[in-house]
C-alpha cells in the first residue's frame, strides 16, 4: 500500500508527532472548510473531530491527518448540497441592492465579507420556518451597512444600521436583528450606548442564532471560516484596545453558544438526508 503524505507517494509510515499532526489537521481544517464552501463550516470541524476521535488509536499515528482528511471528505461529498437556498424574493432583493449601494465602491471588503454571509444565510436558512427565512438573508446583506461613512452617527455600526433602516421602512425585525447582531448589546455597553441600543428589541431565538451564526463563520473577506479562526481574526484585525475586542470578554460565550445551538439544528436537518452509512458512523 502507498500513501501520498505531502504531496510525495510512500510505502513508509510516516513518524508525525501529535502535535504536528494536529497543526496540519487545523491547517488542513481551514483548507477543507473554504473548499467545501457548500456546507457550513461547523458541520466541517464536527467531522474533523469525529474522525479524529475514531483515529485517536490508531497504531501509525503519522497517517491520522491523512485519514481525517479521507473521512471529512467522504462525509463532504455525502452532503445534501441540493437544498434550495432563499434568494431573490422582493425583501432580499432590495436588501442586496442596498447593501451594495452603501458598500461595494467604497468598502469593498465589508461588501465582500456581506455577501459572504448572505450566501451563508441563504444555506443555513433551511433551519427556521419559512416565514422567516427570507428575514435572515435580507438581514445578513445588511448587517454591516452602518460601518458605511454616509450612516455613521453614533460609531456603534449596528446601531446606526438599524436606525438608517427604520427610517428605510425596513420591516421592525429586520432592524432588531442588525441593531443586536453578534453580540452588539455589549459593543453598546462598552461604548455607553446601550440605552440608545435598547430603542430595539432583542428577540432571541432561531432567527437571531442563524444570523449570528452566519456572521461568526464567515471571514472579513467572505470566506468561510471556524467560530475559533474568526474570533482570532477580530482580535488580531482590531487590537486590544478596540471596543469590539472588549466586549470580547462578555459576549464571546454568548457567540459561542449561538453557534453551537445552529450549528445542532443544522446538523438534525442535514443528517436525514444522508446516506445511511453516514449517519451510523455520527452514531
Ligand atoms: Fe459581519
Amino acid at each position: 500500500m502507498s500513501w501520498k503524505v505531502g504531496g510525495v507517494l510512500t510505502t513508509e509510515p510516516v513518524v508525525v508527532r501529535p502535535r504536528e499532526a494536529d497543526e496540519r489537521i487545523r491547517r488542513w481544517e481551514s483548507r477543507l472548510v473554504r473548499e467545501y464552501d457548500g456546507v457550513p463550516p461547523s458541520l466541517v470541524h464536527e467531522w474533523i473531530e469525529r474522525a479524529r476521535a475514531r483515529l485517536g488509536g490508531a497504531r501509525v499515528r503519522g497517517f491520522v491527518p491523512l485519514l481525517v482528511e479521507r473521512a471529512v471528505r467522504a462525509s463532504a461529498r455525502d452532503f445534501p448540497a441540493d437544498v434550495p437556498g432563499i434568494s431573490g424574493t422582493p425583501l432580499t432583493s432590495w436588501a442586496r441592492s442596498t447593501a451594495s449601494r452603501l458598500l461595494a465602491q467604497r468598502l469593498p471588503r465589508r461588501w465582500a465579507h456581506s455577501s459572504g454571509v448572505a450566501r451563508r444565510a441563504e444555506q443555513v436558512a433551511r433551519v427556521l420556518p419559512v416565514e422567516e427565512q427570507d428575514l435572515l438573508v435580507a438581514a445578513a446583506w445588511l448587517h454591516d451597512i452602518g460601518y458605511a461613512d454616509e450612516l455613521v452617527d453614533t460609531g456603534l455600526h449596528s446601531l446606526d444600521g438599524a436606525r438608517y433602516l427604520l427610517r428605510a421602512g425596513a420591516p421592525q425585525r429586520v432592524c432588531d436583528l442588525v441593531a443586536h447582531h453578534s453580540g452588539a448589546a455589549a459593543v453598546a455597553e462598552v461604548l455607553g450606548l446601550a440605552d440608545q441600543l435598547a430603542e430595539f428589541g432583542d428577540a432571541r431565538g432561531r432567527l437571531r442564532d442563524a444570523l449570528w451564526y452566519c456572521d461568526m463563520t464567515t471571514g472579513p473577506d467572505g470566506q468561510p471560516t471556524i467560530l475559533d479562526d474568526r474570533l482570532a481574526e477580530i482580535r488580531q484585525r482590531r487590537g486590544p484596545d478596540d471596543p469590539v475586542v472588549r466586549a470580547l470578554e462578555i459576549n464571546v460565550d454568548e457567540r459561542r453558544s449561538a453557534v453551537r445551538r445552529i450549528h445542532r439544528l443544522l446538523r438534525r436537518t442535514t443528517e436525514w438526508r444522508q446516506p445511511l452509512r453516514v449517519r451510523l458512523e455520527a452514531g
